[in-house]
């Protein structure tokens, strides 16, 4: 029985079309489509998991021929699974491969079950997996949603936002649950399989020739090159900046910041690079210690200084956190004293304020409190 939230999705002619062009263009010469054995099901899924048919062929071949039945694999030492593996890459599936083959022995005398949620139960297996091992291998009527079908169903169905997002991924589940088919699980399953894999391409999908054109959102509206939504990019969580004092006669210099941005078109004090994402793996990682890299950056400001006046002071003042809402900016502060100024700087972006008058200047807050507090 279908619940009312799936049932709004059953359509039965969307199982018909997949399987109609499976049964006529879809492949029916990979080597694992030559058994129903679940042992060879189970380990060609676990090998494509994260890697193309291409790649795959000789790996199972060659696993085949060393480890011809799951009670083989599981006596194997574990070094000699590892050597069959090398090159296919993501080792954690080589170690639960392993560790699956003996608990199929030990637990259920060698015989993979035919119920996906038995089969979830295992080392290495997923929702999605266990549903092709099983309707591979037994015909059990299960829905499959790996990377390649959410391509073809937020295609098809229109569905906006990124597949991973917990609410998303439960609509195309709810959706894949609901157009399964009565009957011919396995043409069905291989065959949503093979349309993400050969005609529903990420980049240059061939809808002329697709079973699914007809009802395809993302075709009627010209939309297949934004769907499915990529991954939203994550703002950096912590950004860094060095700002420069550049004070002469009681009056700090001060730079109009861009209208667009952080603290649009309000003077602030001018910044070196402006702000910098705070990348965990660039050398810069450590920050909250930035006495490595101030020896160079404070050659770069003095240069900056430079053009405004002739340096007579340089020091380090302390340095200030200001939490917005989606980062923390880490501000260094270098203070330069100018003797004399520079003439020939006259770019109206730049202007001397008095010391006295920050209270009542357009200042983003965390500035304007910091040059109080000089
Ligand atoms: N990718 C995952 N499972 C597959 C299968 N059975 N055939 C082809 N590609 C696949
Ligand atoms: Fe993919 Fe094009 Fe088919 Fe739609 S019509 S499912 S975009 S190949």
């Amino acid at each position: 029985m279908l619940d009312q939230a799936a049932s709004k999705y059953h359509d039965p002619s969307f199982s018909h079309a997949v399987i109609a062009w499976q049964k006529q263009h879809g492949r029916h010469h990979l080597p694992w489509q030559q058994s129903r054995d679940a042992y060879r099901v189970w380990l060609s899924e676990i090998m494509l998991q994260q890697t193309q048919v291409a790649a795959v062929i000789p790996y199972y071949q060659r696993f085949l021929e060393s480890f011809p039945t799951v009670f083989a694999l599981a006596a194997a030492p574990a070094e000699e699974v590892m050597a069959h593996w090398s090159g296919l890459g993501y080792y954690t599936r080589a170690r639960n491969l392993h560790q699956c083959a003996k608990d199929v022995v030990a637990n259920y005398a060698g015989q993979f079950p035919s119920d996906p949620a038995l089969l979830q139960q295992l080392p290495g297996i997923g929702r999605s997996t266990a549903a092709a091992v099983a309707a591979f291998s037994y015909g059990t009527r299960a829905a499959i949603m790996d990377g390649n079908v959410k391509r073809v169903f937020a295609r098809v169905f229109g569905i906006t936002g990124y597949p991973e997002i917990k609410t998303i991924e439960d609509d195309l589940w709810l959706r894949a649950q609901a157009l399964l088919p009565e009957t011919d699980i396995q043409a069905y399953t291989q065959g949503l399989m093979d349309l993400g894999a050969t005609l529903c391409t990420r980049s240059r999908p061939d809808c002329p020739r697709c079973p699914l054109q007809a009802t395809c959102v993302a075709y009627a509206q010209g939309r297949t090159a934004e769907l499915p939504t990529r991954k939203p990019k994550k703002e950096p969580k912590e950004k860094h900046t060095l700002m420069l004092v550049l004070r002469h006669q009681g009056r700090v210099l001060l730079e109009q910041r861009p209208d667009s941005g952080i603290w649009g078109g309000l003077l602030s004090l001018p910044e070196l690079d402006g702000m910098q994402e705070l990348n965990p793996d660039s050398p810069m990682g450590d920050l909250l210690d930035f006495s490595s890299t101030l020896p160079e950056q404070s050659l770069a400001a003095k240069q900056v200084a430079n053009q405004f006046g002739e340096v007579t002071d340089i020091r380090q003042l302390p340095g200030f956190l200001h939490g917005f809402t989606h980062f923390k900016l880490h501000a260094q502060v270098l203070q330069f004293n100018l003797a004399q100024l520079a003439s020939q700087v006259a770019e109206s972006r730049y202007v001397w304020l008095d010391l006295r008058q920050v209270g009542q200047a357009a200042l983003p807050a965390p500035v304007k409190k910091y040059l109080m507090e000089l």
